[in-house]
């Protein structure tokens, strides 16, 4: 190891100064709301974005927003494909305050629920909920199986929360654009970081 290595390593050990959030993105459809959420995450300094992306969520967002790999790159601090079992987000050694999943596929739902942690969506998941982090699921399906509802309890139980991806028109929304911006807000503060992308409700 030379001197250059041992500087990163002890770089690693130290305590992050920034607030860790990490971003999955799954084949659900919404990748409108992560849109939203990265372009408000984008200027916040304080906040160190890990993002990790399925394929299908890649199949997904391309369909949806028309972003690539790269795009999504640069909205964010570190991109881990799907199959990085390696990356540092994989262990409960390395610190992060929350796991946000937007969308949230049901088939990634029923993987944390059933701790089968096959890829590296659902190995964070399950080391959020072992660890005791803040694990934010923002599910997209319509109708919902028995399973979906099933797998939805187990990660309450778990001490999940499940944010289903609906808007609200109590606030009055005169664009697409206020809707995604409801829900993306909603995620948001969810995870801890508060924000201006909705107006809450103040009677
Ligand atoms: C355009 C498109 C939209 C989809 N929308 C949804 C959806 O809203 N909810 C869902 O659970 N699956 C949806 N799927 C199916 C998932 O992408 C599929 O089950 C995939 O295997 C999920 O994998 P992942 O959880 O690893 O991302 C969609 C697929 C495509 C191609």
């Amino acid at each position: 190891m030379n001197l250059g290595e041992g500087d990163q390593v002890v770089n690693k050990l130290k305590l992050p100064s920034k607030k860790r959030l990490v971003l999955a993105i799954t084949g659900a459809s919404g990748m409108p709301y992560v849109v939203a959420a990265l372009r408000y995450l984008k200027d916040k300094r304080d906040l160190e974005l890990h993002c990790v992306i399925s394929k299908a969520g890649e199949l997904v967002m391309r369909q949806e927003v028309g972003w690539s790999l790269a795009e999504l790159k640069q909205m964010t601090d570190h991109l881990y494909e799907e199959t990085d079992l390696a990356a540092p987000i994989a262990s409960g050694s390395f610190q992060f305050e929350a796991m946000l999943v937007m969308p949230c596929s049901t088939k990634t739902l029923s993987s944390i629920a059933n701790g089968y942690s096959f890829n590296l969506v659902s190995r964070a998941a399950e080391v959020a909920l072992k660890e005791g982090r803040k694990l934010v699921l923002v599910i997209r399906e319509s109708p919902l199986s028995l399973m979906d509802v099933e797998n939805m309890e187990k990660v309450i139980q778990a001490g999940g929360t499940i944010m289903p991806a609906s808007p609200a028109f109590y606030t009055h929304p005169r664009t697409l654009e206020d809707a995604v911006n409801f829900v993306a807000g909603r995620a948001l503060s969810a995870v801890g970081i508060e924000n201006n992308l909705y107006q809450p409700w103040l009677g």
